[in-house]
């Protein structure tokens, strides 16, 4: 049986395409469903065009248990990603799946994380700041904005010159590579890219 994903995204979706990329010839794992809070997201047409099936819902959807909660149950996720998904998690689903929901998120936690924190709010404060090295985060998802035990963090540089469009697409580029391989080694493959303290 191929281990079953769910991603949640908001917007372009690079991440959920590479994700699907990635997974679409394994013979281990597959791309079930991605779903989003905006009914006109990209990520929703790039899953439709490598047919994966995709699902809108509200916020009353989302916080009610006759909704998304029983939507998940007939997609039966043994992993739930959350790539690019602003909305708060509902604890109403991370009390169903206890260690199933993790988030990519796009700089080194603890820094720049929180309520609001996100996407290109991350970079701007990234080079406001001056920082040398930004990078990004995986962890799973708890039921405070971006504080669950982290899994994974990759680093990169920051020089004086660079945007945070450069900043942007540095962390995208790091998304990208490490994402996927990190989904594997949660399945029980390459475990010397997790944490190993999350592997005992
Ligand atoms: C990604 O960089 C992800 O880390 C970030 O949103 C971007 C989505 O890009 N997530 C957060 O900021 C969550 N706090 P994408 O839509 O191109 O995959």
């Amino acid at each position: 049986m191929k281990k079953r994903l769910v991603i949640f995204a908001s917007g372009n979706g690079t991440n959920t395409q590479n994700v699907i990329n990635y997974f679409a010839t394994s013979q281990s794992v597959e791309v079930v469903c991605v779903l989003s809070n905006k009914k006109d997201a990209k990520v929703l047409e790039r899953a439709k065009a490598s047919k994966i099936k995709a699902l809108a819902f509200s916020k009353a959807e989302m916080l009610s248990p006759e909704g998304l909660v029983m939507n998940l149950k007939s997609l039966a996720p043994d992993l739930i990603i959350l790539a690019g998904f602003l909305l708060k998690f509902p604890e109403i689903i991370l009390r169903e799946y206890p260690n199933k929901v993790l988030n990519i998120h796009p700089a080194l936690l603890p820094k720049y994380g929180g309520k609001g924190m996100y996407g290109r709010h991350v970079h701007n404060a990234v080079v406001a700041n001056k920082e040398t090295e930004t990078g990004i985060t995986i962890h799973y998802v708890n039921e405070k904005y971006d504080e669950g035990a982290i899994i994974f963090q990759a680093q990169t540089e920051v020089f004086p010159k660079d945007t945070a469009d450069d900043v942007a697409t540095k962390v995208h580029q790091l998304e990208y590579e490490w994402l996927p391989k990190v989904i594997e080694g949660i399945f029980g493959k390459q475990q010397s890219t997790i944490n190993p303290s999350l592997n005992e």
